[in-house]
């Protein structure tokens, strides 16, 4: 009987957790497929494996693993986009499938390898590129591809949920919790990756791709980072009843696309908000299916190797019946993919959550909003607290109807400038969800 015989480059957490996954579960990957499923060799630039075993054998450089004859699947792990972009050509040229978790290379190179692929007649899968475990790839591209989708949105990176929701239970620093998402293994080598918002700019590119048939592009996405909050915004939404959550949000508005990623006021008894530590949502809104909401484990080794894992069962379905692919790498048909207009940030009408420090004199409150009502914006609620007797200094809380972006950064532009006003203005957009129940 035929052997399936894969190559996995890298040996970090994720190539780590995918060869221990494959070795746990063997025989439920014999049973899933017909056939055995073995790593026959191992590539690492930076380590060599700690196990001892003779049928695995071992490659420093990584793209001799490419052109291997003896491998059938090449688990593309290494991350980063160069080498892991020249190992994924080299691969497909030598007639090789690939599975990748690489959403940077799938987001900036994705079609320029798919089309490679298609040449070569092998198929590039990439579940494991977003929100971890949850199967979000395959649903989009494959369970609802009747619908007509007209919003993506959701929790796409594990290590800003952590931070989040780390910080609003405790009142431990930024750095200290972001350094044990890295020591949890859920953090990018660079974790500014995550911080400030780039992984989930990549993921989310990947997601529109999916459920708006739009070329794979980078230019044009809003992103915005985490590392504006502080735990007293934290504890002034919950007080007014939202949870803060980092929000990747692809969304037709009157037929034209919002791409964002931006932190966001969530109402507390909304799913999406109760999704804490390293956890993912997504939420598909379609026709005609409704909302539909996953949650799941976003990121570390188990949650990453169980989407690799099972992209591999896939390809050794197909490799064992000799059969090739049967749904386009983005699900739409070539011809299908086509650029949408965008909206661009300042059209964008939300209703606002904003925080000010102020001098605790009765001026102060008053210039605040004059600002606001001369630029059409008002407010639903509005509370002030003392942050410190000694320092005469207050915190305002503003939540404002609806308003457009430009409108509201325009004002606060303003208020910063008022004598009695200090340190910077938290702005933070306030979504108000589809619900899913
Ligand atoms: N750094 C990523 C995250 C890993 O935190 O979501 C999973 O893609």
């Amino acid at each position: 009987m035929k052997e399936i015989r894969l190559g996995i480059c890298g040996l970090g957490t994720v190539g780590g957790g995918v060869l221990d996954l494959i070795k746990r579960n063997a025989d439920r990957l014999y049973d899933q497929v017909g056939a055995p499923v073995r790593v026959v060799k191992i590539g690492s630039r930076t380590k060599k494996p700690l196990f001892n075993d003779e049928k695995i054998s071992f490659y420093q450089d990584v793209l001799l693993l490419a052109e291997d004859p003896d491998i059938d699947i090449v688990l593309e792990l290494i991350g980063g986009v160069d080498i892991a972009k020249e190992l994924v050509r080299k691969a497909i040229i030598n007639g090789k499938h690939v599975v990748t978790a690489n959403k940077a290379l799938i987001a900036s190179h994705g079609e320029e390898l798919f089309s490679l692929a298609q040449k070569y007649s092998v198929s590039l899968r990439f579940e494991a590129a977003v929100a971890g475990s949850i199967p979000i790839v395959k649903i989009l591209r494959e369970s609802l591809s009747s619908n007509k989708i007209s919003c993506v949105t959701g929790i796409i990176n594990g290590t800003t949920n952590y931070i989040l929701s780390e910080m609003a239970v405790s009142d431990r620093s930024f750095s200290d919790i972001l350094s044990e998402a890295q020591e949890l293994g859920f953090a990018e080598a660079d974790p500014t990756f995550d911080i400030e918002g780039i992984d989930a700019g990549h993921k989310l590119v990947i997601l529109a791709s999916l459920a708006f048939g739009i070329p794979l592009s980078l230019d044009e996405l809003s992103i915005e980072g985490i590392s504006q909050i502080s735990i007293a915004d934290l504890k002034s939404a919950s007080e007014l009843g939202y949870g803060i959550k980092h929000l990747a949000v692809a969304r037709l508005v009157d037929e034209r696309l919002e791409l964002s990623v931006h932190l966001a006021l969530i109402s507390a008894t909304h799913l999406i908000s109760r999704v804490d530590g390293a956890g993912n949502a997504i939420l598909i809104q379609g026709d005609p299916s409704g909302e539909t909401l996953l949650c799941g484990a976003g990121a570390g080794a188990g949650p990453t190797a169980s989407s690799v894992v099972s992209d591999v069962i896939d390809l050794a379905r197909n490799l064992i019946r000799e059969q090739a692919d049967q749904v386009k790498h983005l699900g739409f048909s070539t011809t299908a993919i086509k650029p949408r207009e965008l909206l661009t940030q300042d059209e964008i009408v939300a209703p606002w959550y904003l925080r000010i420090e102020a001098e605790d004199n009765s001026k102060s409150i008053a210039s605040i909003t004059d600002i606001l009502i001369k630029r059409d914006i008002s407010k639903q609620t509005i509370v002030s607290k003392i942050i410190d007797a000694s320092s005469n200094k207050i915190e305002i809380v503003i939540i404002t109807d609806p308003s457009s972006t430009k409108a509201l950064f325009d004002a606060t532009e303003e208020i910063s400038r008022l004598q009695s006003v200090s340190g910077a203005i938290t702005k933070i957009r306030i979504e108000d969800l589809p619900s899913c129940t």
